[in-house]
């Protein structure tokens, strides 16, 4: 049975036998629709977490294949973020930065090449880990201080008032609740310290853009892994009783159906 599981898993990224496969894999291939089917029949709840570890694999493989494409299209803006923080002198030595929803490491080439970073990579996606521990391999100046594999909802395992600052790209669009998100966010951070954002959010009430978006959601849930694309965000995070909210409202430079993801907020919630 487990070695059933594994090589269904392995379809997900190698499907198709090549010519220097054996017949015993060919006619595996061949069968594996009325094998998974009966394996569905007999034992439907072991087949949910298999379906769902694939489609997680599959979601970590279209991340790390868009981190390009959407750093692109935001270049300039996370460059800012970024100054920001460098201001904020997040980047010292001995502080201790959590990214919610690190995936497959889109941000590590924003960090100071100069710098010591000390990371702490959190995401519910167990699949991520392996692209963001190749990337890291190409970053000496960052340090994995620890990866959680967990919700941002529940940061149970992270003490209060213990993190110098938390990061958050793109993540609060696939959250399941952005208020338990923002509420353990808050618990984190260390008294005056900042959660640092950039997030695709719903264009203008009432805009033809807005109605794009609100069309498009349900498709976009289910291939983008929960990522919604008609959330406000900003008033929960207004609303997340930090002491002080900046932020700033941009366009991501990003065209024809991807358009639907150009509305952007980015800045920072202090503590
Ligand atoms: C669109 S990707 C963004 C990845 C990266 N931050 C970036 O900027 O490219 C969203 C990431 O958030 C993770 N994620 C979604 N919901 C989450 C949650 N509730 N808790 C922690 N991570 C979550 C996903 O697994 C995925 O890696």
């Amino acid at each position: 049975m487990n070695l059933f599981v594994d090589w269904l898993l392995n379809l997900s990224t190698n499907w198709m036998p090549s010519s220097s496969s054996t017949s015993t894999e060919w006619l595996l291939s061949l069968l594996s629709p009325v094998l998974a089917l009966i394996l569905v029949n007999y034992k439907r709840e072991t087949f949910a977490g298999i379906f769902n570890r694939l489609i997680q694999r599959c979601h970590a493989y279209i991340s790390d294949g868009m981190r390009e494409v959407y750093n692109k299209s935001v270049i300039k803006r996370k460059e800012d973020l970024f100054q920001t923080m460098a201001k904020d002198q997040i980047f010292q030595k001995g502080k201790k930065i959590l990214e919610i929803g690190s995936g497959s490491g889109a941000n590590l080439e924003f960090f100071p090449k100069d710098a010591n970073i000390s990371l702490v990579a959190l995401d519910s996606n167990e699949y991520c880990r392996p692209y963001l521990e190749k990337r890291l391999e190409s970053f000496p100046n960052v340090r994995l201080d620890s990866y959680l594999i967990a919700s941002a909802e529940d940061m149970s395992r992270i003490e209060s008032n213990s993190i110098d600052c938390v990061l958050s790209t793109i993540v609060l669009c696939s959250v399941k609740n952005q208020k338990n998100v923002l509420r353990e966010i808050k618990r984190v951070l260390k008294p005056g310290c900042r959660f640092y954002f950039m997030e695709n959010v719903i264009a203008n009430n009432g805009s033809i853009m807005s109605r794009f978006q609100n069309a498009l959601n349900p498709v976009n849930k289910v291939i983008l892994d929960g990522c919604n694309v008609n959330r406000e965000t900003l008033p929960e995070i207004k609303n997340a009783g930090f002491s002080k909210v900046h932020y700033e409202r941009f366009e991501a430079n990003l065209e024809y159906v991807c358009a639907m993801f150009r509305p952007h907020i980015t800045g920072y919630a202090e503590k």
